[in-house]
């Protein structure tokens, strides 16, 4: 059974670069509560009309496609990660498909937050070890300006978050010694509420104690995003910092040592680890934890605040750009968020 690799790999980041000073004139925030408690110094936000998550998704796929020595012709099947979509249906990976004029192949959309492109990369994983496809598009993506609350009430949210796009193309690889070696993937939906956005949705406040939409004045069809809602803002997203910090903590070392272990290795062995981008508090905390060195470990939360879903491309294509991994080097990708949902991927560049 042939294993997977990266073959290519890109990101795109959009122009407009926001500083935590620059956020001020938008709400009442300050450099150093920022810094201090995410390591953010400024994110890019991208063009409010024409920047979508999948134009963006695009550039970084030619990139990637280009990178593998292939045209998007070659590509037979896509998995595109997103929280933030161009439309709440169709998914993006049929954007994808059309803007790149694909052949008509399958595109599968996937929701799962912070460790989204973990999951994609899973899925294609399985699929190349198969047999079934030769080359797939995996794609992580947000444009999380579109739908922030950038005023003084949602600063504790909005002031971590910022737009981009990663993408690699895997293919089987005939190398001894090269590829994915595993992935693991784990969720527990007991806190699915601590990071959410509820609304629009069908939840009706069935499983809150306390409403989260105000449905009073909604009239039939208008269950989905009433007036009120928006009068509310309750279209924003939710985040109780201080819960995910400390699940975090826990989750992020477990799946990666979960990934070593399961390979016969152990933290000493491992060339870099590539976090999720979801905090450098975070990161910090899961280095110190399993004693990893400084060139262990990369980090570009400072540049790009959290891209979600596009995170670990981004870091990854980075890292690899910068000349951080080399041919051979023993990979460690890991991810936690809203979901819960955590994931990790081991692989040897
Ligand atoms: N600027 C200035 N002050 C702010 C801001 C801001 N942007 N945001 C909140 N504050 C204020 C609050 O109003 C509050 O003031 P008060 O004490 O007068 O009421 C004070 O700062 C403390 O607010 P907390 O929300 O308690 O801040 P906390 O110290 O917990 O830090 C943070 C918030 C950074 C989110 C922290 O909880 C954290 O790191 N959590 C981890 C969650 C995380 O990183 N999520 C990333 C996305 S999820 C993911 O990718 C997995």
């Amino acid at each position: 059974m042939p294993l997977s690799k990266i073959a290519g790999i890109g990101m795109y980041v959009p122009e407009q670069v926001v500083t935590n000073n620059d956020l001020k004139k938008w709400m009442d925030t300050d450099d150093s509560w920022i810094q201090e408690r995410t390591g953010i110094k400024e994110r890019r936000l991208a063009h409010r009309t024409e920047e979508t998550t999948t134009t963006m998704a695009v550039e970084a796929a030619k990139i990637a496609i280009e990178r593998a020595g292939i045209t998007a012709q070659d590509i037979d099947f896509i998995v595109f990660a997103t929280l933030s979509p161009d439309y709440y249906f169709p998914g993006c990976g049929v954007l994808v498909q059309r803007a790149l004029q694909m052949k008509e192949v399958g595109a599968l959309d996937v929701r799962n937050q912070c460790s989204g492109f973990l999951y994609a990369l899973s899925v294609a994983d399985q699929f190349i070890k198969s047999g079934m496809y030769k080359n797939i598009l995996v794609i992580g993506a947000e444009k999380h300006s579109m739908g922030m609350d950038y005023s003084t009430r949602g600063r504790n949210v909005s002031v971590i978050f910022g737009d981009g796009a990663g993408a690699v193309v895997l293919q089987p690889t005939e190398k001894e010694n090269q590829g994915i070696l595993s992935t693991h993937l784990h969720s527990d939906g007991g806190s699915a509420e601590i990071l959410a956005q509820y609304n629009p949705g069908s939840h009706a406040n069935h499983w809150m104690e306390t409403p989260v939409a105000d449905f009073e004045e909604a009239e039939v069809g208008e269950m989905f995003m009433s007036h009120a809602m928006i009068d509310k803002a309750q279209l924003f997203p939710f985040m109780d910092g201080p819960a995910v910090f400390k699940k975090a903590i826990v989750k992020f070392p477990e799946v990666i040592v979960e990934s070593l272990t399961k390979n016969g290795y152990t933290t000493e062995d491992l060339n870099m680890l590539i976090p999720h981008q979801a905090n450098l508090r975070i990161s910090q905390f899961v280095q110190q934890k399993l004693k990893l060195r400084d060139d262990q470990v990369f980090n570009n939360i400072m540049s790009y605040g959290n891209t979600t879903a596009a995170s670990v491309p981004i870091a990854l294509c980075e890292a690899w750009q910068n000349g951080k991994i080399k041919e051979g080097d023993l990979v460690c990708l890991a991810a936690f968020g809203s979901g819960f949902t955590w994931a990790s991927a081991l692989l040897k560049w």
